[in-house]
Parts: C-alpha cells; sequence; structure tokens
C-alpha cells in the first residue's frame, strides 16, 4: 500500500490543479491532499486567494482523487504529515523543482510536470483585470510603497504625479514608471486607482478630484485633519461607487490582526488600559514638512499609529479625551501624549519626533497583558502573560519587507469584490481617526 501527498491552495479550480491531483494519485494506492488555510497563504505570501477554504476543499473533492483532505495550516507540516500519514511519497508541481529536495529523508519527493499556461495568479487576473495604479507623491514612503507592489498580483504601476518635474522625473526614471507633472487630470485619467503620498493637507484635494474621476484611492494616514473632511471623502467616494481607504501598515498585517483577535477573545480577560507609542526623532528644522507649526508636529505625523489599538480594542466610544503636548520653536509639537478615557477603561497614545521613548504596545486586562515589545507597529511578535508564568505564551506572524504588501492586496481585494467588508480599518476608525486628530489640532493652536 503506497501514500502518496501532495500540497496546494487550489484557489480556482483549474485544469492544472486536475492534472496534477491524477497523476499524484496514480503514483499510489492512496492520495492524501494537503489544503493551505488562509492565513498561511498569506504567511508564505499568497495575499490574493480568492476561494474559501471551504470552497478549496469542495473542489478538490469534487475530483474523486483524493482519499484523505487535510488543512496545512504552518510551516513544517509537511515533515510532520509525512511521518503521521506514513507517506511514501510527496508531489509537487515542477515549479517546486529543488525546493522541496530536504525533504528526501523522509520520503520519496517527485516533481511532475505542470499544466502549461494555467494557473489560479492567470485567473485571479482575468477575473479582476489588471488595475492600473498611479502613485501620488515621490518621498520615502512612495518609494517603499513601490518596491512593495511586485509582491502583490493584479495590480500594474502605470504612473508617478509630482507637480515638482525634477522629482516625478527622478522617480519614474529609477522605478521605470512614466512620470507625470503637470496635467494631474490627465494623469488621473490614465489609471483605474491612485495611492497617495503627499504631505498632510494637500490630501484632502488629490483625493477629492480622484474619487470625483471615479477612481479608487489609497491615501497614507492621516487621510484628512477634520472630520467634516473624511466624512466627506467618503460620501463622494459612496456617490461614485469607488473604494476610499487609509492606508495604516499596520491595520492590514497578519499579527495585529492576530493580536486584536487573541485580545478580544477573552484570553486576558477584560481590558482595562492600552497603552502605545510611536517616537521617531527627526532634527529640528522648521522648513521641513514635519515640523510644520500648523499641520505638522508629532501628532499628526505618528498619532495614527498610537491610536490604532486604542480604536480597535476600545471602540470610537470614548467620555473624554485630553492631550499634553512639549514644543518646539516654532511650536510645532515634539512630543505628545493623548489620553482617552472610555466607560470602562482608559488609554494613552505617546507620539514624538523631539523626544525619544520605549514603542511598545501593552494591553492590560483581568487575566493578564499582552506585551508588543518595540517597534510594535512592525508587529512580528507579542507576548501574552499571566499571573502563572507557565501560561505565558509568545505569538508570531510575518512583517516581510516594508509591511505594505498587506494594505495594498486589501485595497486590490476590496476594488475586485464590492461586497467584501474592510473590517481592519473602516471607514468608522477612518472617522474616528480625524476626530481625535481635529480635537488635537484645536489644542495645539488654543496653546
Ligand atoms: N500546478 C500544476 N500546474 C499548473 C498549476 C499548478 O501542476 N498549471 C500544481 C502546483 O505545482 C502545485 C499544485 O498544482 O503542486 C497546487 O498549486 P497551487 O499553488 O494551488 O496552484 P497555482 O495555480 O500554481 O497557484 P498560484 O498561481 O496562486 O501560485
Amino acid at each position: 500500500m503506497k501514500t502518496v501527498i501532495t500540497y496546494g491552495s487550489f484557489d480556482l479550480f483549474h485544469e492544472g490543479h486536475h492534472n496534477l491531483l491524477k497523476r499524484a494519485k496514480a503514483l499510489g494506492d492512496k492520495l492524501i491532499v494537503g489544503v493551505t488555510t488562509e492565513q498561511f497563504d498569506i504567511y508564505r505570501g499568497k495575499l490574493n486567494v480568492v476561494d474559501s477554504l471551504m470552497r478549496r476543499v469542495d473542489r478538490v473533492r469534487q475530483t474523486g482523487f483524493a482519499d484523505e483532505i487535510i488543512i496545512e495550516d504552518h510551516e513544517g507540516q509537511k515533515i510532520e504529515d509525512i511521518q503521521k500519514y506514513k507517506a511514501d511519497i510527496i508531489v509537487f508541481g515542477s515549479d517546486w523543482v529543488e525546493k522541496c529536495n530536504y525533504l528526501n529523508k523522509y520520503c520519496e519527493v517527485v516533481y511532475l510536470e505542470r499544466t502549461k499556461n494555467v494557473s489560479s495568479t492567470i485567473l485571479r487576473h482575468e477575473r479582476s483585470g489588471i488595475i492600473r495604479l498611479g502613485i501620488v507623491g515621490t518621498g520615502r514612503i512612495a518609494e517603499r510603497f513601490m518596491q512593495e507592489t511586485k509582491f502583490v498580483s493584479g495590480v500594474d504601476v502605470a504612473g508617478v504625479f509630482n507637480p515638482r518635474t525634477e522629482s516625478a522625473k527622478k522617480f519614474g526614471k529609477k522605478y521605470e514608471v512614466q512620470p507625470y507633472f503637470e496635467d494631474f487630470d490627465g494623469f488621473l485619467k490614465q489609471m483605474d486607482a491612485i495611492y497617495v503620498a503627499t504631505p498632510h493637507d494637500t490630501h484632502y484635494e488629490y483625493i477629492c478630484k480622484a474619487l470625483l474621476f471615479k477612481k479608487h484611492v489609497l491615501c497614507e494616514k492621516p487621510m484628512a485633519l477634520s472630520k467634516r473632511d473624511v466624512e466627506a471623502l467618503f460620501h463622494i467616494a459612496f456617490e461614485n461607487k469607488v473604494v476610499l481607504m487609509e492606508a495604516i501598515k499596520t491595520a492590514y498585517a497578519p499579527g495585529f490582526i492576530k493580536l486584536l483577535s487573541i485580545a478580544e477573545s477573552g484570553r486576558i480577560g477584560n481590558i482595562y488600559d492600552v497603552e502605545a507609542a510611536f517616537t521617531k526623532l527627526i532634527p529640528y528644522d522648521p522648513d521641513i514638512r514635519e515640523y510644520n507649526p500648523t499641520v505638522g508636529g508629532s501628532f499628526t505625523e505618528l498619532a495614527s499609529y498610537s491610536v490604532l489599538p486604542i480604536v480597535k480594542l476600545l471602540g470610537n466610544n470614548y467620555q473624554s479625551l485630553d492631550f499634553e503636548s512639549f514644543l518646539a520653536e516654532n511650536c510645532a509639537d515634539i512630543y505628545t501624549k493623548a489620553r482617552f478615557k472610555y466607560d470602562n477603561a482608559i488609554a494613552t497614545a505617546k507620539t514624538g519626533i523631539g523626544v525619544k521613548s520605549e514603542g511598545q504596545l501593552l494591553i492590560s486586562g483581568t487575566k493578564g497583558y499582552i506585551l508588543v515589545k518595540s517597534p510594535w507597529w512592525l508587529l512580528k511578535s507579542f507576548d501574552v502573560c499571566c499571573e502563572n508564568i507557565h501560561e505565558n505564551e509568545t505569538f508570531s506572524a510575518p512583517f516581510p519587507g516594508f509591511g505594505l504588501r498587506y494594505e495594498l492586496a486589501d485595497f486590490i481585494r476590496n476594488i475586485s469584490d464590492p461586497t467584501h467588508r474592510n473590517f481592519k480599518f473602516s471607514k468608522e476608525d477612518s472617522i474616528f481617526m480625524s476626530v481625535v486628530i481635529e480635537n488635537f489640532l484645536k489644542y495645539a493652536h488654543r496653546r
């Protein structure tokens, strides 16, 4: 009795999958097929899987080739499964050649020729088309974003806009994209969607215009500096049936999503306190964006991160919010502490560009606490700690590269599937963020 085992996502089940399973089954008497979970796919960099796990399992079952279907949800599972199911042969398509030879010491490794010209990736592109994305702004974050786009399928960067001719040309040359610098309307006409990474106070105008042209918009945080503006933008997006999303990378990262589900599962009991800090020293220069006294300063620059876990865990219905800031010569804040009071909880968000602090996230509950060490916003692991230290546990998750690929993957998914609900950072979350920033600006301008 020979047992054969093989693995895959089997998304949008196609002829290539069918052929592979048929040939794998013919190699032995029993075929076990491992189907990956969505989380594991995200972990290994497949960000756009369309079908649910149940649907993918069903499609494999319907072929009649699989004698048993199992779920693959973690790295290293193949070795465990080979031993557990006493597999004699493990099968991969030829795209895996050489990569799985390490399994030779556990069983025979067979690579089967892939079926030509078909793959889930091709089918996903055919379904949603390739989205032509334009980048607005050419600063550091736009450069990082550009590098991350290659990890997300279904998107093609088709142009970059910056009214400053030289910057647009330089960026265009470096990343081989068409630069635009004169005519924003002309640029918009060439795109299906744009990513806005310009100074905060220019967001509203760029977003508004793009939405009116019926272009989807992903905008760097903060989307706008007042509740009225953010609400107006979402209204325009709704009227024009396009997606509007705020890009706070941590909100879309797998580790942060995992942290929220564990915190909300009751594992640390009722949450009474959330404390988050983000500081980044930037040498004082009154002429740079970060020290602009009207719209710059540490809070507008960094609060989107520090406030994120607070809104996600405690919601938007706080009782009171107050601030304490220290200011630079030109009155831009160099360090700010925002204190939230909820019915049954308190929270603190700290930001600094002229004061350095520990950049950690601490969530305290009645049964324990969750600690994410600095830099918590690039969340790769976190500790759940209890009174009984034997119950402590460390969780980990991927955060590859600059971590911007996850927000882009969600943006593309929202565009391709209008029924998809953006719970990771919703319209209500963006509005809440704008309320906090607007309150801060009122406080800052009173001083
Ligand atoms: N496979 C194949 N021929 C194809 C496509 C896939 O033989 N044309 C094989 C893969 O090599 C793998 C299995 O089918 O052994 C499951 O592959 P999966 O990654 O789910 O399919 P892909 O179509 O390659 O998916 P994607 O485009 O998302 O990478």
